[in-house]
């Protein structure tokens, strides 16, 4: 028999709906998603079963990055709303059982901050340190050879003063200096304001980057070209995040989960072992990077599903029973999981449902990306005019000036599988015009595809994708087993079958998932027993077998409970 879970928490028990709400719901009329219109959606969530929702960031910003370049933490973005509306949401989604997870922004802050604002102001400014600031070298160079996630050096000589400063992601997005006590405790009063109002939780943005090098030494010759690997974990990342905790997170009940950008799986448990008191979960980039060269990031390079399986497979054992994990397929920074992990083409709702039961079968919290529930898939943007965001534009600018059309051409078609707009598309709501997402035109394109694909049909539809979502978030709900329940791969090197046993205490469920387009048959070890009852399947007419002896067609997958084996 299976122990029980030793420690049964909310935050892991959770079901996350992240939630970008630059496109999720206009009420203005400006083509720009507000808290408002969050507001009016409250109940299709409610109906979804979701438990909590993650917000991409609300706070003031000129948004040079869509909101993770921050001007005013205390503030909400004029474009959102404002505070009251964000209390009102607050107050308006707890009645409904529903927590709020917001972003914690603060590797960098935007360069309109009045912080940094004080701080390029002089040498002598008190508030100079709040920033990294670094002499050029003596040929007037940059302090070090790093480059910006979005293009170029990540130093910016800044005139007024003579002194380079860094800035990992956007020269709008200098980095705060977080080897400075004064800095973090004015971090932490922040986040317990914020708290005090009631949040659930916090996703903190680039967590493994806070702490650098204090010599920012140059990228080695053999240098991987793998960026987030050389930022992340620098020399005092568990002091911050341990200070972090006991100053903040320990004094509250909430979720806690950091960006793992560059945290390989070998460390993961110093970020969120138990007995670490750092974070709760990491968000792992090893399944969602598996088709991206690793060293030039927006390349796309083929994987297999045995890989696929091998990643989470590993991930489970490694914070079995120590840590906790998160289980997602997308975010905002990447393309639709149906796209990336589906057939949209031949088999969309299919492949749909069967990654909805994946996500809501793994141990791990689960995190749903807003428009997947309906299946939503990449944009199909053709010009560079259509996408919006800074990491696609800049790489843009940058291949113009080299001018070379053959490149330029080449850079398009792949933008089209890995740009990070592709996830930021608006909801589909219904079929009026916009997809009932806003009166105007939106700041992105809407998928021209929202006839055939949005939540007001497929909330009449009792085969629908969102409809299989409700029934795996219900039946998620219903079974702890499949929250905390041991986790067994089965057939690590079957390339079209993703199988596991989930097990805790008596009970026992077989999960079988037919990854592919093409029909097959499975027989499963008897150790995993019989078949004793269907709880779920992808298809409306499954049937399980009574000899071991499975069919699957296309996408099918099933959760089945199982009489223990021989
Ligand atoms: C994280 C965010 C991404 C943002 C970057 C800089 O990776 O998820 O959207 O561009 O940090 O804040
Ligand atoms: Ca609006």
């Amino acid at each position: 028999m299976t122990p029980p879970p030793p420690h049964r928490a909310w935050w892991k028990e959770a079901i996350v709906y992240q939630l970008y709400p630059r496109s999720f719901q206009d009420s203005n009329g400006d083509g720009i998603g507000d808290l408002p219109g969050i507001l009016r959606r409250l109940d299709y969530l409610q109906d979804l079963g979701v438990t909590m929702l993650w917000l991409n960031p609300i706070y003031a910003s000129p948004q040079d990055d869509n909101g993770y370049d921050i001007s005013d933490y205390y503030a909400i973005d004029p474009a959102y709303g404002t505070m009251e509306d964000f209390e009102r949401l607050l107050a308006e989604a707890g009645r409904r059982g529903i927590r709020i997870m917001m972003d914690l922004v603060v590797n960098h802050s935007s360069d309109e901050h009045a912080w940094f604002q004080a701080s390029r102001s002089s040498r002598e400014h008190p508030l100079r340190a709040y920033y990294i600031w670094r002499p050029p070298r003596p040929d007037g160079g940059p302090p070090s050879n790093w480059r910006s996630f979005f293009g170029g050096s990540a130093w910016e000589f800044d005139a007024q003063t003579g002194e380079y400063y860094l800035h990992l992601f956007s020269k709008k997005q200098p980095d705060l200096n977080w080897e400075l006590p004064e800095l973090r405790q004015e971090i932490y009063r922040m986040m317990r304001w914020w708290l005090d109002k009631g949040l659930g939780g916090f996703r903190i943005d680039v967590s493994p980057f806070l702490s650098k090098d204090p010599g920012f030494p140059d990228f080695p010759d053999d240098f991987s070209g793998d960026l987030a690997g050389y930022y992340a974990s620098g020399p005092r990342i568990h002091a911050f995040l341990r200070e972090m905790n006991e100053q903040v997170f320990s004094r509250y009940g909430i979720a806690t989960v950091g960006e793992g950008a560059g945290i390989r799986m070998e460390e993961a448990l110093e970020y969120v072992g138990q007995d670490r008191g750092e974070l709760q979960a990491i968000f792992h980039f090893d399944a969602i990077t598996l088709d991206r060269d690793p060293g030039d990031f927006m390349r796309q390079v083929p994987y297999t599903l045995p890989q696929l399986k091998a990643v989470f497979a590993r991930w489970d054992a490694q914070l079995a029973g120590r840590g906790w994990n998160s289980v997602f397929l997308g975010n905002h920074d990447f393309p639709r999981m149906l796209s990336r992990f589906g057939d949209p083409e031949h088999f969309r709702s299919e492949s749909a449902r069967l990654l909805a039961t994946f996500l809501l079968s793994m141990r791990g919290t689960p995190y749903i990306y807003y428009g997947d529930e309906i299946g939503m898939v990449n944009a199909p943007f053709v010009s560079i005019s259509e996408y919006r965001d800074i990491q696609t534009l800049n790489a843009w600018r940058e291949l113009e000036a080299r001018g070379d059309a053959a490149e330029l051409e080449a850079f398009l078609r792949m933008q089209a599988h890995v740009s990070r707009d592709h996830g930021r598309t608006p909801m589909q709501w219904d079929r009026s015009p916009q997809a009932g997402f806003s009166t105007a035109s939106p700041w992105i394109g809407v998928h021209p595809g929202y006839p055939a694909c949005n939540a007001a049909d497929q909330q009449q539809d009792p085969d629908s994708v969102l409809a299989y979502y409700r029934r795996m978030i219900r039946l998620r709900k219903s079974m702890p087993l499949l929250a905390y329940g041991s986790f067994t791969l089965l057939e690590p090197e079957h390339p079209q079958l993703f199988a596991y046993v989930r097990a805790m205490e008596a009970e026992q469920v077989l999960v079988l998932l037919n990854w592919s387009g093409r029909a097959m048959e499975y027989e499963w070890p008897a150790e995993a027993g019989t078949a004793a009852e269907l709880l779920i399947s992808t298809y409306p007419d499954t049937r399980p077998a009574a000899d071991r002896r499975q069919r699957l067609r296309p996408w099918e997958g099933m959760l089945l409970r199982m009489h223990p084996g021989a």
